[in-house]
C-alpha cells in the first residue's frame, strides 16, 4: 500500500493541462494558427497520469494520442475554446500547466463564406484573444500553476515579469537560442524560474524527461503544502 503510494505520488490530484496550437478562423477553409506540434502538452499529460494524476487535457489540433487512457482529452479549436474548456475544469483542479501555443491575434470578423480573390492586396483586421493563463491566474486560489515563455530576447526579465503579469508559481523558459530546442523538435532546454524569482536552468533533454521535471515541482509544491 504504502509502496504503491510512493508511486503514485499524484493520486487524488486533478491537473488541467492545456497543448497545441490554437486555430483562428478566417473563413469557412482558412485560419491563423502557428506551428506547435502538441508534443510537450501531451507529454506532460502522460507523465502525470502515469504518476496517479486525474487529468484532463485540452488540446488544439495536434496529431497526438494520449498514450494513458484515463486522460480526459477535450479537443478544441480556437483560443476561445480553449477558454471555455479551462474555465469549466479550473475550479476543482489542484494544479494547471499551459504548454499551449495560444495565438495571440484572430481575426475580429470571420467571413461565412470563402474569401474570394480580387484586389492585388487584402488584409485581415486582427483584434487580441483571451489571455487564458492570466485570466486563470487571477481567479486561482489553492492550485499550483505552470506558464510556459517562450521569448527571442531578454529571456530571464521577460519570464519574470510572466510570471508577475499571470499570477503563476512557476515558469517554464523555452530556450529558443539553443540549437536542439523547440516547436518541431524532438527535446527542450528549460529554465525554471519559480515566483521568489529561484532560477534552475535544466539540461537539453527529450520533451518526455522535461515533463518529468516539470512534474517533479509539482510534486514537491504539494509535499510542502
Ligand atoms: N497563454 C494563454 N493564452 C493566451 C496566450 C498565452 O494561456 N492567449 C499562455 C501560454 O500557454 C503560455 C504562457 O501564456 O503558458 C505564455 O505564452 P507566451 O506566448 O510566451 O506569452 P504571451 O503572454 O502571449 O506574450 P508574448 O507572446 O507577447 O510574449
Ligand atoms: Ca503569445
Amino acid at each position: 500500500e504504502a509502496d504503491l503510494e510512493s508511486k503514485l505520488p499524484l493520486k487524488g490530484k486533478k491537473i488541467l493541462i492545456t497543448a497545441g496550437p490554437t486555430y483562428e478562423a478566417i473563413d469557412p477553409v482558412r485560419f491563423i494558427g502557428n506551428h506547435s506540434s502538441g508534443k510537450m502538452g501531451f507529454d506532460i499529460a502522460n507523465a502525470a497520469a502515469n504518476l496517479g494524476a486525474q487529468v484532463v487535457l485540452v488540446s488544439g489540433p495536434t496529431h497526438y494520442k494520449a498514450k494513458n487512457p484515463s486522460i480526459e482529452v477535450i479537443n478544441i479549436m480556437s483560443a476561445q475554446e480553449m477558454y471555455d474548456a479551462c474555465h469549466k475544469h479550473f475550479d476543482d483542479s489542484d494544479a494547471a500547466i499551459a504548454a499551449a501555443a495560444v495565438a495571440d491575434y484572430k481575426p475580429k470578423e470571420v467571413a461565412l463564406q470563402k474569401i474570394k480573390k480580387n484586389a492585388s492586396e487584402f488584409s485581415i483586421e486582427l483584434e487580441k484573444t483571451k489571455d487564458i493563463l492570466s485570466s486563470l491566474g487571477a481567479i486561482k486560489k489553492n492550485q499550483f500553476l505552470i506558464g510556459f515563455a517562450l521569448e527571442t530576447e531578454n529571456e530571464i526579465e521577460n519570464a519574470k515579469l510572466k510570471i508577475q503579469k499571470k499570477n503563476l508559481d512557476l515558469i517554464v523558459l523555452n530556450s529558443l537560442q539553443d540549437e536542439g530546442a523547440g516547436f518541431k523538435k524532438e527535446t527542450n532546454k528549460v529554465t525554471f524560474i519559480d515566483k521568489n524569482f529561484n532560477i534552475e536552468p535544466m539540461e537539453l533533454k527529450s520533451k518526455e524527461f522535461v515533463a518529468v521535471d516539470i512534474l517533479n515541482k509539482v510534486i514537491s509544491h504539494f509535499l510542502k503544502s
